[in-house]
């Protein structure tokens, strides 16, 4: 009598775990520590040239473990490969001119279908004009995710001046410098104000040290 008594609290005692579990169909539910809104972080650095943007995207990939996606280095790979795409793109970046927004677009395109971007990315130095802004949009929405943040990081011309003549890469000459200052302010500040007006855009002084301007940007994407 005791043996049937045991072995029918055993047989309940089953039953009740497999109610528990959902009908045995695998793991009880796992508590979810991420909310879906800030999965996958997709991040915008935008400035000046020398406003820091590399600088931060490396320690924003640092902390969030998202790709950091620099179209300026994409580009000077394919120059330093000598492929077709950096024989067409070498002399203008020499000039420090904007390279074509068809060109720029499809490489940020195909960089982001890359499997490593599925959990976010940072974008240094793109868009750089409002028909790249406006031609990523459609990027995002195949992706699933047209969520955004936009950084700007904010630095005078003097200032980015003075940084890039004591970095000497390349299309550091004063000259080259110049134009690139003068592309932003006949270019890229309309993209700014493209994501401003779209609401989408925190305004980062970019002339503190380089771990003041990241803790303000931590703090704007942790929020
Ligand atoms: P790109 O490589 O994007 O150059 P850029 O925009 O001119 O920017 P930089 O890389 O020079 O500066 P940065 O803002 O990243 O600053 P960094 O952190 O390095 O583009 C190059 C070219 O490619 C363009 O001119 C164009 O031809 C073409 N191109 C690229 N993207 C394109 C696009 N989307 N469309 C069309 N054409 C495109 O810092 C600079 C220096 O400052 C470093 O020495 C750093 O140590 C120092 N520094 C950084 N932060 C601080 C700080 N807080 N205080 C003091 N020093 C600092």
């Amino acid at each position: 009598m005791k043996t049937i008594a045991s072995l029918a609290i055993t047989a309940l005692f089953a039953l009740c775990l497999l109610a528990c579990n959902g009908g045995g169909q695998g793991e009880p539910q796992q508590v979810r520590t991420v909310h879906p809104a800030r999965q996958p972080l997709q991040v915008i650095l935008i400035g000046g040239p020398g406003a820091g943007k590399g600088t931060q995207a490396a320690k924003i990939k640092e902390k969030y473990g998202i790709p950091h996606i620099s179209t300026g280095e994409i580009l000077r790979e394919e120059v330093a490969k000598g492929t077709s795409l950096g024989m067409q793109v070498k002399e203008v970046m020499e000039r420090g001119e904007l390279v074509a927004d068809s060109i720029v677009l499809a490489l940020v395109e195909n960089r982001l279908k890359q499997p490593d971007c599925q959990k976010g990315f940072i974008l240094d130095g793109f868009p750089r004009t409002v028909a790249q802004a406006q031609g990523l949009e459609p990027i995002l929405q195949k992706r699933g995710h047209p969520g955004l943040k936009v950084i700007l990081l904010e630095v005078s011309d003097r200032e980015m001046m003075q940084r890039l003549l004591a970095r000497k890469r390349a299309d550091d000459t004063e000259e080259t410098i110049k134009n690139r200052i003068a592309k932003y302010h006949a270019e890229t500040v309309e993209a700014i104000r493209y994501y401003e007006e779209k609401g989408l855009l925190s305004r980062i002084d970019g002339e503190q040290s380089i771990e003041d301007v990241f803790a303000d940007i931590d703090a704007d994407l942790e929020e």
